[in-house]
């Protein structure tokens, strides 16, 4: 893990956040969180919620917070009218593919993720584009 204090306080807490995170506690102390941020249809042309990270501390799992984690960003959808909520999950990651699938979340099996970093991130950037 890349990620330092001074990063999430910048990216979390500045003055105009782009990633925002729901926290769910349990007898006073923090048992979850949900780390999320915008996107956007251009089918639906609407916002949606992509869902970043999803944690429950070991101890607190099977108590529904997970699940109230998300019902959570479900309704922040609904009040909002965002279009979609969803994110991705590796696929070995079983425990999370049922908890998904026990209140109706569906694969995307027809999508593959794709990603430019490090090196050929760095060589696409280098080559000027032909647009004004
Ligand atoms: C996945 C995770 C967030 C689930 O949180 P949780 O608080 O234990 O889940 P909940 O107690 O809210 O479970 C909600 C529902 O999912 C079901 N469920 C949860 N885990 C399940 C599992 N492994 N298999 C089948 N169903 C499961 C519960 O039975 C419950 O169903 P119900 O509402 O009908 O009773 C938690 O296990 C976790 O933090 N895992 C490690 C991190 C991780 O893998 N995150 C996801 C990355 S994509």
């Amino acid at each position: 893990m890349e990620i330092s204090l001074a990063q999430i306080e910048r990216d979390f807490f500045g003055s105009q956040p782009k990633v925002f995170c729901e926290i769910v506690e349990s007898g006073g102390e923090v048992a979850g969180f949900a780390i999320w941020f915008l996107n956007y249809s251009t089918w639906q042309g609407k916002h949606g919620i992509y869902l970043e990270d999803l944690f429950v501390k070991p101890q607190f799992r099977g108590q529904g917070l997970g699940k109230a984690l998300l019902q959570r960003l479900a309704q922040i959808c609904t009040e909002n009218g965002y279009g979609r909520f969803q994110w991705w999950v590796l696929d070995w990651n079983e425990p999370a593919i049922e908890f998904y699938k026990s209140f109706g979340a569906i694969a995307m099996d027809t999508w593959t993720v794709y990603r430019v970093s490090d090196q050929p991130l760095q060589e696409l950037a280098k080559k000027k584009p032909p647009l004004k």
